[in-house]
């Protein structure tokens, strides 16, 4: 799984191959800008699923549930979970939490909407977690979460996420539960994995978890291409010949005649 935010992402992550296009809240901080996850909206999250689902093809979207689309009341969760599905034609829905969000993950399946699970560092809430730390390195945390993964599935979802675990942690879930647990800074014990796109690509220099591998170190290569462009622009040499409409036109008589050859033609 690996997430895009927009139809030209959609479309690479569709062509590489992924099982899943997530279109994660992690928007707000990859390209909103914003500080967290929290205040991103329900109309930004549609905004940019219906991007990712004209560029995604056949590919299976989920949409991420932002905070408090979900927890206000069950009614609010269904049809902030419906919009996803009718307005932006996602596939299912993600939203954070354990058992405290499996009455509502049991009412959404009810209704006909696919759910994925998330547990462990859940960034919505991560304040109350003491901030974005492993999560399950004591006993009581690690039953915790186990109780979550069997809470989640046994409401109905299709998939947990699993994020930030140690690796023995998530692997003892993976295997305690029947759907797939997808993990994220969970080890290689889980059924599969997700990372966000931009931290894979090196597109994201804000911050690297340490999870996260970069398969490419773009940003370093964007940059250089921004700034030779101005370069060019600056000395004259961009566009040359080869990206200028040259023709053999006689401008003096076509300005003078209103007549001559169309740039068309
Ligand atoms: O918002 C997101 O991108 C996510 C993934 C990191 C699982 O929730």
């Amino acid at each position: 799984m690996l997430t895009a935010y927009d139809a030209s992402f959609a479309r690479l992550v569709d062509a590489a191959g992924a099982d899943i296009i997530l279109v994660g809240d992690s928007l707000g901080m990859v390209v909103l800008g914003y500080e967290s996850t929290v205040p991103v909206s329900m109309e930004e999250m549609l905004h940019h699923a219906k991007a990712v689902r004209r560029g995604a093809g056949e590919a299976f979207v989920v949409g991420d549930m932002p905070f408090l689309s979900y927890q206000v009341s069950v009614g609010e969760a269904i049809a902030n979970a419906g919009r996803f599905m009718k307005e932006a034609g996602c596939d299912a829905v993600k939203l954070e939490g354990g058992e405290e969000v499996a009455e509502t993950v049991r009412a959404l399946v009810r209704a006909g909407i696919p759910v994925m699970g998330h547990i462990g560092l859940t960034p919505q809430t991560a304040g109350q977690l003491g901030g974005y730390k492993v999560q399950g390195r004591d006993a009581a945390s690690a039953r915790k979460l186990l109780a979550a993964a069997r809470a989640l599935e046994r409401a109905g979802a299709f998939a947990v996420v699993l994020e930030c675990l140690p690796d023995k942690l998530a692997r003892a879930i993976a295997e305690a539960i029947a759907i797939p647990a997808i993990g994220i800074g969970a080890g290689n014990g889980c059924d599969g994995q997700v990372l966000v796109t931009h931290d894979l690509l090196g597109m994201f220099e804000k911050f690297v978890p340490s999870f996260v591998k970069n398969y490419a170190k773009l940003a370093p290569q964007m940059k250089e291409a921004l700034a030779s462009f101005r370069r060019e622009v600056t000395e004259g040499v961009f566009p040359g010949p080869e990206h200028s409409f040259t023709m053999q036109l006689d401008v003096e008589k076509l300005l003078a005649e209103g007549g001559g050859a169309d740039i068309d033609d």
